[in-house]
């Protein structure tokens, strides 16, 4: 794919198709969408719960794991209704990675708080098109995506809250976002859906348009009724709209090394849900949370940090699984 002009650190990004200049101000993202300072430097000792090649590699065709040139384009939602999670930031961070592998990757916004497009410098209100225009039939995906240095978006805003509204009386509307993503997913390797914090129509669509689901969650719970919430959706998906959905495995983020809870906690949702944890864990980092106010990830951010080293291997391992 081309790509597009982009300052990383700066103010200016030109959206390809329309040559629309964008201010890029990250106070805007700092503002709407990181929380304070978490302020938690983990000293991080390496745990592994499972190693990837304890699972096992799921399609026989992958035996080393980087998919052929010319290969099936591999669709991921990355889901769990609750928020704070790390599911903006888990996609933003390993579609760097990912494009670091020399993969190409598009990143779907589709949360209305648009916390992926700002972290990726651009302005959602200064957009002219976004994925809004797409659920609504009023743009192509093509018209819509972002062709930036690193992975494309298309990018979302806040008018993706009426598209819920718009869907609640369309026909086959669990299907709107796989037929808009068939336009253009061939261009890439891998697609990867930031979901919102529902389990609403939106997020229904992203499962139905995927081939894999991918679930990040906080390790700090004993018994959270979260993802068992989750894997039922899952269920009903595969039963309505989409039988193939595989679930990729969950990915433990903001862990704490230093507790025995969050161990525990894996060890629960593994022995509960009989979810496979794809390794590493991901610290927790202040240097994570600072990243998107910069505009970049933590890749960027702190290149040689133990939350960028895990990001890596987590892309590594995760694209071992495809
Ligand atoms: N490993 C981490 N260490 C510290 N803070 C993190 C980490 N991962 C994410 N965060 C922060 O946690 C907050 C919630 O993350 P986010 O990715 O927006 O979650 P979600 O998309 O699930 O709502 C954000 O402020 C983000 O910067
Ligand atoms: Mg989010």
């Amino acid at each position: 794919m081309g790509r597009g002009t982009r300052s990383r650190g700066g103010s200016e990004i030109v959206h390809l198709q329309t040559g629309l200049h964008l201010s890029a101000d990250p106070r805007k993202y700092v503002k709407k969408c990181a929380e304070p300072s978490l302020g938690l430097r983990t000293s991080y000792r390496a745990f592994r719960f499972l190693r990837y090649t304890d699972v096992g590699v799921r399609r026989a065709s992958s035996s080393v794991g980087i998919p052929s040139i010319g290969s099936m384009t591999s669709v991921i939602a990355v889901a769990n209704q609750k928020g704070g999670v790390a599911k903006t930031t888990t996609v933003h961070t390993i579609a760097e990675a990912l494009t670091e592998r020399g993969r190409e990757i598009l990143m779907v916004d589709l949360d209305p708080q648009a916390c992926l497009t700002y972290a990726t410098g651009a302005v959602p209100d200064d957009l002219e098109l976004t994925i809004h225009d797409v659920f609504l039939g009023r743009a192509k995906a093509t018209d819509v995506v972002l062709e930036l240095e690193g992975p494309d978006i298309l990018p979302s805003s806040i008018d993706l809250a009426g598209s819920e509204i718009h869907l609640l009386t369309k026909t086959g509307r669990e299907f709107v976002l796989k037929r808009a993503l068939a336009d253009i997913k061939d261009s890439y390797d891998i697609v990867l859906i930031d979901c919102g914090p529902s389990l609403g129509i939106l997020t229904v669509n992203a499962l139905t348009a995927a081939d894999y689901v991918l679930i990040p969650f906080q390790a700090e719970t004993l018994s959270d009724r979260g993802v068992g919430q989750l894997l039922e959706t899952i269920d009903d998906v595969r039963h309505y709209t989409n039988e193939d959905l595989a679930v990729l495995g969950g990915v433990a983020t903001m862990f704490d090394s230093r507790t025995n809870l969050g161990k525990r906690v894996l060890i629960d949702v593994v022995e509960t849900h009989g979810l496979v944890i794809i390794d590493p864990p991901i610290p927790r980092s202040v240097r994570v949370a600072e990243a998107p106010g910069e505009g970049v990830s933590v890749l960027q951010h702190a290149r040689r940090s133990r939350s960028a080293q895990a990001y890596r291997e987590l892309a590594e391992n995760l694209e071992a699984l495809l």
